[in-house]
């Protein structure tokens, strides 16, 4: 079983990949929607919700974990895998692929204040910010309108648009997408950025990146070894498990809509942070 979690809906986008490149793995999907955005909590904060998940991911027999958030990849990660007895496959902003693919040589990242303030956000900007010009725009609210619900009303129109605006008047011929949120927002973005604009979601790249550690892991025979400690669970093969800290029925009702079929969730059992 692959665990995967997020600070709400938006992993979802991630786990949709995940399901076509492990067609067979039995998924578990952790959305903290009781807690986002993680985008306006502290650090602290932030890594305490995510250890508690992992904790209950590893015991519920992961054999690997995909934090499915930028937001908690750059606060929580480096952390997580300290100890962590099963592989943590974390979220990448897209710099690299969208410098290679722009042809105005500006690219646009949104994301959210904590993920673009982030040291790994200014290491890629400080590797290729030679060969593109790269506009960080945070964008406060998108999560929780996702989070609400909102693909497609005037009010998540309206932040779309003032967030983009500046980036296309800048050049901006690339959009990185730079929190799992907003591939919800892509139809809207596409709308309103044209078709000219290209648009790049690393949830594809994160996908690929699990299935290859898994192949290497088994492969080498490490470290899935460590996989000897955690307790077998009946999981079926192909089938998804989704938990939530949000309010059940609401929660049911938009995740099942994203996830494009009615799901079987259940109330996260957690009590820490
Ligand atoms: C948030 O919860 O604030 C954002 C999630 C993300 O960065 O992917």
């Amino acid at each position: 079983m692959i665990g995967v979690f997020d600070s709400g809906v938006g992993g979802l986008s991630v786990l949709r990949e995940v399901r076509m490149h492990l067609p067979g793995e039995p998924l578990l999907y952790v959305a903290d929607s009781g807690h986002a955005p993680y985008g306006d909590r502290s650090t602290r904060y932030i890594e305490a919700r995510a250890t508690a998940i992992v904790e209950f991911l590893v015991g519920a027999g992961a054999r690997a974990i995909v934090i499915a958030c930028n937001t908690a990849t750059v606060v929580a990660a480096k952390s997580l895998r300290s100890w962590c007895p099963v592989p943590i496959i974390a979220m990448e902003p897209a710099i690299k692929p969208a410098v290679a693919l722009t042809r105005s040589g500006v690219v646009g990242v949104l994301a959210t204040r904590r993920t673009l303030e982030s040291p790994s956000v200014s290491r890629l900007c400080d590797l290729h910010g030679h060969e593109a010009r790269i506009l960080l725009q945070p964008c406060p609210g998108l999560v929780d309108r996702v989070e609400g619900g909102d693909l497609q009303g005037a009010v998540t129109r309206g932040l779309l648009q003032s967030y983009l605006d500046p980036l296309l008047s800048a050049g901006a011929d690339t959009l990185v997408l730079g929190c799992t949120h907003y591939p919800f927002l892509a139809p809207m973005i596409r709308e309103l950025a044209g078709p000219d604009v290209s648009i790049v979601d690393p949830s594809g790249a994160v996908a690929r990146e699990l299935s290859r550690r898994l192949g290497e892991a088994v492969a080498r025979d490490a470290p899935l070894a460590d996989l000897r400690d955690v307790p077998p669970a009946p999981w079926r093969t192909g089938t998804e498990r989704f938990f939530t800290s949000g309010p059940l029925p609401a929660a049911r009702e938009l995740m099942g809509a994203l996830w494009g079929r009615e799901i079987e969730l259940s109330a996260l059992p957690l009590v820490r942070a």
